[in-house]
């Protein structure tokens, strides 16, 4: 049966609390309302994603699934594009938790696409959000699968297509990348979401980033923990290991534009280093846009700053596989998280995020920092920690 959004509204999510269920749930049709939108985010980070929405958007938190958060705002707008959390906000056409895995599934995908999305709606919501591209409008549909099903992704996609025959000008291109409208499919085990794409790639990848590192993380993860660093006005911020610069533009972004006692910007200072000269030069590349040039070649076991000098430190330390000897961690995270606490004023906060669980622990042990909060997250299939700690305050 098919039922509104509206009827499964459920109070505000508790601080890690996780909604798997995405019950099948139509868009309004009936009623031209505000849509539903959702978040498309990294496993492990949707709670953080529906905090900046809460409190970045005024959003109430309609359900949280696995890489997904389901929300409404009272007005759908291009502020939806600022959320730094977030890899893709969509608008929603429909969704369910309910699908057999069967074959069957496609005539329901079908199905929904053709009677459940309010179409028209949200492709006027799409272009009120988004400038109408110059040239013909462009398309795509994209579908993404995980788990194993009765058909494959191909089938589910084109399920959709036939649900959208008639419903869309014939005269749009369709594109293999970066069309100006895309509706998407996702289905992960009975879960299945569909809806139109408000981001773009500027979204997940951002438009600073000149000089790329393979190692770098992933901007909205950068995001996350510039979140969690929880900064505050006057504060040094430190990445003793900042490869391209993304932890230090996304502190940066993260409080630009926030004004304080009399209207003041918020004036912090940023301070950052690597052992690797070729990874400095790419973060001035990539930092100089934004006023932080304190960057330095240096030793993260041995910094040249003074004890309590810092109010946070950001930090991504190689992962394992990306040390010539994974048995190098465990010394590595322990010399540099000692050298942290040494820098650190006290009371001052930390946010690393490691592959390594168990070494960072150790390490963090060793220096006594409370651990405050600790997500488990999943990186292009690869698993990682982020922890938030706390230096003891005198
Ligand atoms: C995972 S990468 C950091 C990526 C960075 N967050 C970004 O977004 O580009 C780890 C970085 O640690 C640096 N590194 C490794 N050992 C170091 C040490 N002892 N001191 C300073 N930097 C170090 C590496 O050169 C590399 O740039």
């Amino acid at each position: 049966m098919v039922r509104a959004i509206r009827q499964y509204a459920t109070p505000a999510l508790a601080k890690g609390e996780r909604l798997n269920e995405i019950q099948h749930m139509a868009s309004s049709r009936k009623t031209p309302e505000t849509p539903a939108c959702y978040a498309m985010v990294h496993e492990g980070l949707e709670s953080i994603a529906a905090e900046e929405i809460a409190q970045s958007l005024g959003g109430e938190i309609k359900r949280l699934g696995s890489g997904l958060v389901v929300f409404r705002v009272p007005e759908i707008d291009r502020s939806i594009l600022t959320l730094r959390t977030v890899e893709d906000v969509f608008l929603y056409a429909w969704g369910t938790d309910k699908l057999s895995y069967r074959a069957t599934d496609l005539e329901s995908i079908q199905r929904w696409t053709d009677r459940d999305g309010d179409w028209d709606h949200l492709l006027k919501i799409h272009h009120a959000v988004t400038p109408k591209p110059k040239g013909k409008t462009t398309l795509r549909y994209v579908a993404q699968m995980n788990g194993v099903h009765g058909y494959r992704r191909i089938d589910a996609s084109k399920a959709m297509a036939r649900g959208l025959a008639g419903k869309l000008p014939s005269s749009w291109r369709f594109v293999d990348e970066n069309a100006s409208i895309e509706i998407w499919l996702k289905i992960d085990g009975a879960m299945a979401i569909c809806g139109l794409r408000l981001s773009d790639r500027t979204m997940r990848h951002r438009t600073y980033k000149h000089e790329h590192l393979q190692a770098s993380i992933r901007p909205t993860v950068a995001g996350v923990i510039a979140r969690l660093a929880d900064l505050k006005p006057g504060q040094t911020v430190l990445d003793p290991m900042c490869g391209a610069g993304t932890l230090l533009a996304e502190a940066h972004l993260s409080v630009h534009g926030k004004k304080g006692v009399g209207g003041t910007e918020w004036e912090m200072n940023y301070l950052g280093g690597d052992i690797d000269a070729g990874h400095v030069r790419a973060s001035l590349t990539n930092l100089r846009q934004f006023g932080i040039a304190g960057i330095e070649n240096w030793d993260a076991r041995q910094l040249p700053l003074d004890d309590e000098s810092v109010d946070r430190v950001i930090c991504n330390p190689p992962f394992g596989k990306q040390m010539s000897t994974p048995e190098e961690i465990d010394p590595l995270y322990r010399q540099s998280v000692r050298e942290m606490d040494r820098v650190l004023k006290p009371g001052g906060k930390s946010v690393l995020i490691v592959s390594d669980a168990a070494a960072l622990r150790a390490a963090t042990e060793h220096v006594g920092w409370k651990e405050l909060r600790r997500l488990g997250v999943r990186l292009l299939g690869q698993r990682a920690f982020i922890g938030l700690y706390r230096k003891a305050a005198e």
